[in-house]
């Protein structure tokens, strides 16, 4: 007999309670937590009851059948999947609304339909004909490429397993579907983690590759769904500022390649067209002239990408002066503050302190500490960082510049923009003939560059 229990599950992390509470304890969020009905069917005694089914063992060298990856000819999405689809394999693509989550899966399977693969996508969120106009908007009106409109997990599921299992499937979005099975509302934590089950599933019985699609929350988690993140083999998030054209999708997790890997989209007119090249995307106002602007050469998961990074500072009068910052951490300022204070004597406690990373793209590696450093000071001091130079390098509490890895690619990709200088860790130096490398030991290095008589 199937018994249903009562159980409280917080809708933005997943945790299950067994009553209620103002507060969720994982995520610390209020007023998420909201009644489930968890569906028990049949449940067993004990595992002596009955016996199971002995499962094959096999040894770490037996010869894998190896499936070729699918590539979708769009290079910047298939370098995000570590190089192409893997069969079977069920992909979370995550990202704020109206950010070009159902144009970019769209193109992909419309690009793939045209390779002559079998194609299915399932919108629970738009009409057919609003998917169709959009795909005449995109160019793909010819595309061989099969369109459903459905939200009930069921009939899903039964369309999907008529004939030969297609090579792609998108579902968008995730919380729209609702298994009947389940009772509650379509996007609750468990009808989430039900749906999502149930399509992975389906894409490791039939090898089908499966795309879901999971709309993200204000502070960027994928709402409800977290759940998700555990049981998908490959998340990816797909990134960028409204105000701004261009996109990220980035991986955060993948099974079968390397995390942090990125493609670049810049939205236009006729849908995300592939930016192969970011640095110049990134660098295109770049004003070498004014003060408080620093290059930093910074590396999304295998490759080299230039960002513009600013800071303005100003004497302040006030107890607590204003920090504000886009595209970096806040943690991470304050500690380049600190350590510019209390190592150089820079007096930056007193100031506001606003940094901006131009373009709108989020940095979060340590090796952009030098960088950020440079556009303060210069800001601080009114002098613009050297002509044709990039920055990068890691600081340490103590003032340090620590050296970071992938130096060469940095340089490389530096001088091919154009850039003939390099202020970076004295400890590991490249062997690129086409920039001067300046080796900097101390953060008070880099300071003495900006005053070379000294702080007044
Ligand atoms: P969409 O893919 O619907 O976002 P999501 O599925 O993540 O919610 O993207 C919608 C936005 O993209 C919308 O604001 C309009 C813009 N857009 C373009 O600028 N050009 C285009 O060709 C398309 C299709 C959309
Ligand atoms: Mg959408």
């Amino acid at each position: 007999m199937a018994k249903a229990l009562k159980s409280f599950a917080c809708g933005e992390c997943g945790a299950v309670y067994r009553r209620w509470q103002g507060k969720c304890d994982e995520c610390g969020e209020w007023n998420t937590i909201a009644e489930e009905q968890a569906v028990v069917s049949g449940a067993p005694k004990g595992l002596s009851a009955k016996k199971g089914r002995a499962v094959e063992l096999v040894s770490l060298d037996t010869p894998i059948k190896e499936e070729p990856r699918t590539l979708t000819g769009i290079g910047e999405f298939d370098r995000a999947l570590g190089g192409g689809l893997v069969p079977g394999s069920a992909i979370l693509i995550g990202g704020d609304p109206g950010i070009g989550k159902s144009t970019v899966l769209l193109q992909a399977m419309g690009a793939l339909a045209l390779r002559g693969h079998d194609c299915v996508y399932i919108s629970g969120e738009e009409a057919t004909a609003q998917v169709q106009m959009r795909a005449g908007r995109l160019g793909l009106a010819g595309a061989p490429l099969k369109l459903g409109c459905e939200t009930s997990l069921r009939d899903i599921l039964t369309t999907l397993d008529e004939g030969r299992p297609p090579r792609a499937v998108v579902i968008d979005s995730i919380q729209t579907l609702f298994a009947d099975h389940v009772e509650s509302a379509p996007g609750t934590v468990s009808q989430v983690r039900v749906c999502g089950h149930e399509l992975i599933s389906y894409a490791k019985r039939r090898g089908t590759v499966v795309f879901l699609v999971g709309h993200v929350t204000k502070d960027g988690q994928i709402a409800g769904p977290r759940v998700l993140e555990h049981m998908v083999d490959t998340v990816l998030y797909f990134e960028g500022d409204r105000g701004h054209q261009f996109r990220i999708l980035r991986a955060v997790k993948n099974r079968f390649g390397g995390t942090d890997e990125i493609g670049v989209f810049e939205m236009t007119g006729a849908g995300l067209q592939e930016v192969s090249n970011p640095s110049e995307l990134f660098l295109a106002d770049h004003n070498s002239r004014e003060p408080g602007s620093a290059v930093f050469a910074g590396i999304e998961g295998s490759r080299p990408v230039l960002v513009e990074i600013q800071a303005l500072v100003a004497r302040s009068s006030a107890a607590n002066p204003r920090r504000a910052v886009v595209g970096w951490d806040s943690g991470r300022l304050a500690m380049v503050l600190a350590v510019l204070d209390a190592r150089a004597g820079l007096g930056l406690a007193g100031c506001d302190v606003y940094l901006n990373v131009a373009g709108g793209l989020k940095i979060s590696e340590p090796a952009a500490d030098l960088a950020v450093a440079a556009a303060l000071i210069s800001s601080l001091a009114q002098v613009p960082v050297p002509d044709e130079t990039v920055v990068f390098g890691e600081i340490s509490l103590s003032g340090d510049v620590r050296s970071v890895s992938q130096t060469e690619a940095r340089l490389k990709e530096s001088a091919k923009l154009g850039f003939s200088k390099a202020l970076m860790p004295a400890g590991k130096k490249g062997d690129n003939k086409g920039i001067r490398q300046e080796g900097l030991q101390r953060v008070s290095d880099l300071v003495e560059q900006f005053f070379p008589d000294g702080i007044a």
